[in-house]
């Protein structure tokens, strides 16, 4: 009984929060470069300057945020389908209270579904409108359809990539691929693993070069992050480096990508993409 009333106390105070709600797919074209430690630890830093942020892990074959954070989830995207399930029951949380939600298998599966079973996935989770400040996608590597759906959905895709030429060359397939799609995609880059950040700019430099070259196309970047041994420390102990290894090289250069995001979104603030309903909508458009 006292515990319905907290439960129902605790729904009532999320849902008068309404925020508009920025809507980011973090992808790659490679794998391993590094989009989940990014994803897990930026989200720390943003709420760490008091933003509200969820992350829905929705890499299809290698689910792995839970394991970044040590923990194990005990609900996945499609208990939502289960009669009175709410979107508040599948929310997990992860250290500091990081809010997120494991997608597992989940988003394959929703192509086989029938209008009804989507309707009630979508509408459950529209429920999340205007709670958080950002929504993150940790989407998987590689130009996938399933990838492609949430990078043309969002409001942003931030793609990330590491001064190998390899990850280069496959981070520029990613671009080509969205802007055959929405020519006006907005899209950031982040390199990762730089040596200085002079290697930083100039991959950074090469990518938008050949985007505005050949596509014309802008690509925006919203930072470096130095190649640092704390990463992989922090990743074998199962905890975000940015809360193990706040004095580390990789942590303050996630501090500089915080601050670089917070203050483009204070100059640009969101012009209603119409959120997360938005994001629901045109996913629902390109799944049927
Ligand atoms: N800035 C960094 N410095 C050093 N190693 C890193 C850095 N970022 C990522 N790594 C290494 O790369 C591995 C893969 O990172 P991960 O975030 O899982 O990549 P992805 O999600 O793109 O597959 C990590 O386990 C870590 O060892
Ligand atoms: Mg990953």
């Amino acid at each position: 009984m006292h515990d319905q009333a907290a439960r129902l106390r605790e729904r009532l105070q999320r849902s008068v929060q309404t925020r508009p709600t920025r809507l980011v797919t973090v992808t790659s074209g490679k794998g391993g470069v590094g989009k989940s430690n990014f994803t897990l630890n930026f989200a720390l830093g943003l709420m760490e300057k008091g933003q509200k942020v969820v992350i829905f892990d929705v890499d299809l074959g290698l689910a792995n945020l839970d394991v970044l954070m040590g923990i194990s989830p005990k609900m996945h995207l499609l208990h939502l389908l289960e009669p009175d399930r709410t979107i508040w029951d599948i929310l997990e949380k992860g250290p500091n209270g990081l809010e997120f939600i494991a997608g597992g298998s989940g988003f394959t599966q929703i192509l086989q579904f029938d209008d009804q079973k989507l309707d009630t996935l979508f509408s459950r989770l529209e429920h999340l409108q205007g709670y958080a400040d950002t929504v993150f996608f940790d989407t998987g590597a590689g130009i996938s359809h399933e990838s492609l759906r949430f990078m043309l959905s969002s409001d942003e895709v931030l793609l990330v990539t590491t001064p190998e030429p390899t990850a280069i060359t496959d981070a520029y397939a990613v671009i080509k691929m969205i802007h055959s799609k929405n020519p006006h995609a907005r899209i950031r880059l982040i390199i990762n693993r730089v040596g200085s950040r002079q290697e930083g700019k100039n991959t950074a430099d090469k990518l938008s070069l050949v985007a505005k070259r050949f596509l014309g196309m802008e690509i925006g970047t919203l930072g470096y992050i130095p190649d640092d041994a704390s990463v992989s420390k922090a990743v074998k102990q199962q905890k975000p480096f940015f809360l193990s290894y706040p004095n580390s090289q990789a942590a303050k250069g996630i501090r500089e990508l915080v601050d670089a995001y917070l203050d483009n979104a204070a100059r640009n603030p969101q012009n209603d993409g119409g959120g997360l309903r938005g994001f629901l909508s045109k996913m629902k458009n390109l799944i049927r």
